[in-house]
């Protein structure tokens, strides 16, 4: 049987990728994050500010986004990567599928290096402070979600977090590496992600059909139920960092509030998980996860389809 993960040891980026160094780009004027996808750049009221601040919020989006990513693949998609692997995910896997995924829990550690790297070189370069990033509660409402709406599941409820994530699209994978206004560094970091990141869709795609077969019909109409509240909810972003970064760029209390509640009103929330979701709801659509009673009411009632 062939797999996503045939030819690993040759291709993965933790076994040919070299380190990405930081050259002397940022003295050309180049930026470090692709500023059309900073919500917040564009508004009036960040437009206003000093050029300095208005760099600060770009490095502090990259920050944000590379710890979050850190974090994200140790606690959550290798806690469910090392379940599949080690055994205790609940399911009866052969052993190719389980050696694929610690392939991947090797894949995702190395992205977390690399992300803590990039940040640590942009903050050595730019004298940019790092701001205290706690990912505890994200991790928390991510869990929290899970045994609200499918409790007494609670690995079931990691394996379909990690299913959601890994076959999710960002603009982020796909559009840095091409921004020729991003600095080097950044760009080939995220293309080589990207380039994992396709083998691990793959790979997480057919282990949902595998998943979704081994489900009973009772636990799939509650597992289809929840999918909906699981994927917004999981991806409405973490607006805790934001805020302190508008703060920490000169803006008072009243105008934060203001660029959040323009900036992420709940239908521009909403559009952006419909695009970054949408290879995962073809994946729930072709594996018959619509078609379970009740499922497409709520996928509709949660604004997703
Ligand atoms: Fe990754
Ligand atoms: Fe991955």
């Amino acid at each position: 049987m062939k797999s996503p993960l045939d030819g690993w040891y040759e291709k993965a980026g933790v076994r040919t990728d070299p380190r990405r160094v930081i050259g002397d780009e940022l003295e050309a004027g180049m930026t470090l994050f692709p500023e059309k996808l900073i919500p917040y750049l564009d508004h009036p009221l960040v437009r206003a500010l000093e050029p300095r601040h208005r760099f600060g919020l770009v490095a502090r989006h990259l920050y944000q986004y590379m710890l979050f990513t850190m974090h994200f693949e140790t606690s959550v998609v290798n806690r469910a990567a090392a379940r599949i692997a080690d055994g205790t995910s609940g399911l009866h896997l052969p052993s190719p599928v389980r050696l694929d995924a610690y392939k991947i829990y090797c894949d995702e550690a190395y992205h977390a290096l690399y992300s803590l790297d990039v940040v640590e070189q942009v903050r050595d370069a730019t004298g940019i402070e790092t701001p205290d990033y706690d990912f505890t509660p994200f991790l928390g409402r991510l869990d929290g979600i899970g045994a609200e709406v499918l409790p007494g599941e609670p690995v079931l409820v990691q394996l379909l977090q990690v299913v959601v994530f890994e076959t999710l699209v960002t603009s982020i994978l796909k559009d840095v590496p091409k921004d020729p206004s991003v600095i080097g560094t950044v760009r080939e970091v995220v293309r080589d992600h990207a380039e994992d990141e396709g083998r691990h869709h793959a790979y997480f795609a057919a282990f949902f059909r595998e998943l979704w077969q081994g489900l009973s019909p009772a636990l799939r109409e509650r597992a289809a139920r929840c999918l909906p509240e699981l994927v917004s909810r999981s991806l409405t972003p973490d607006l805790v960092p934001v805020r302190t970064s508008l703060a920490a760029a000169g803006l008072g209390d009243a105008a934060v509030r203001e660029v959040v509640a323009d900036c992420y009103a709940p239908e521009r929330l909403r559009q952006s998980v419909r695009a970054s979701a949408r290879h995962t709801f073809q994946l729930f659509e072709s594996v018959g996860v619509l078609d379970v009673p009740g499922a497409r009411d709520s996928f509709t009632a949660a604004g997703l389809l």
